[in-house]
């Protein structure tokens, strides 16, 4: 708990971080960076600039992550259904991604974080690629926080490719149809190894899902809250944690 305090010690806490169990934290939370869009407008100034607060929230989420030793951090970074936005907001969230990944691989990499992708990269440009395969590439043998970055990620492309991949091994014979099964088919999904998200939490008053992780939420818990992205910080992350650790997971069955 001594590292914990140095996080929250520096401003007024709302959350008394002695509520909340070391013994029941989740292995893996999904957050959904909603907001930033809002969060400007609310200031007068252009959506980038939320953009750019939001990747400034990041740095307090991963690091309060890492403190409290979650094993896997999931973020929704850019759907498959973000291409429709104006070409000039595209290209500024990939400079951001860009980046942030320049700036802050050395410091993740300290700590200790691994970095994966999950989406489908190949629909990005060749500067993010490079970026990404970096990243990738230098952490993946870090055993700390593992943060997977959804990028071009939708969770109904996600069962496609799956579907695909399935039908392919039947083809090849590698797999006869009788013996597909749910074990069978997260083999086929960019979560392939990764537990199923314990927590999900979707911040800026939304009460969607929009296209994320659809197989692997069947069982977990949800947190809204109201605030946008670049105002989220590491004490609504406890926040979330307290009030997940107060579920009844029952998974179907009966206590
Ligand atoms: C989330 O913030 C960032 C991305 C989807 C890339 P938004 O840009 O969706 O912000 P709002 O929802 O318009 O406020
Ligand atoms: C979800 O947010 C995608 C990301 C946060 C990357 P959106 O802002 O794209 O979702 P909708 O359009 O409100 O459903
Ligand atoms: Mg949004």
């Amino acid at each position: 708990m001594k590292s914990m305090k140095n996080i929250f010690s520096s401003r007024k806490r709302r959350v008394d971080d002695k509520k909340l169990d070391m013994t029941r934290l989740p292995k893996h939370i999904a957050i959904i960076m909603d907001g930033n869009g809002r969060w400007a407008k609310k200031r007068g100034l252009p959506r980038t600039a939320g953009h750019k607060a939001g990747v400034e929230a990041l740095r307090d989420i991963i690091r309060t992550c890492s403190t409290l030793n979650i094993k896997y951090l999931t973020l929704y970074a850019f759907s498959t259904e973000n291409w429709k936005r104006p070409k000039d907001e595209v290209s500024a969230l990939m400079q951001l991604l860009v980046h942030y990944l320049k700036k802050e691989i050395i410091e993740l990499h300290k700590n200790n974080v691994r970095i994966r992708t999950i989406g489908d990269i190949s629909g990005l440009s060749q500067v993010a690629r490079k970026e990404i395969d970096i990243a990738i590439e230098l952490t993946k043998n870090n055993d700390g926080l593992g943060v997977n970055i959804a990028l071009n990620y939708g969770a109904r492309a996600e069962m496609i490719k799956a579907v695909k991949e399935m039908c392919q091994k039947v083809k090849n014979n590698e797999i006869a149809i009788e013996n597909i099964d749910e074990n069978e088919f997260e083999q086929c999904l960019y979560t392939k190894g990764i537990p199923d998200p314990d927590l999900v939490i979707r911040p800026s008053g939304e009460f969607r899902i929009s296209n994320f992780l659809l197989w692997q939420i069947a069982y977990s818990e949800f947190w809204f809250s109201n605030i946008f992205w670049p105002d989220f910080n590491g004490e609504c992350l406890m926040e979330a944690i307290i009030d997940y650790q107060k579920r009844d997971r029952r998974f179907g069955g009966i206590k």
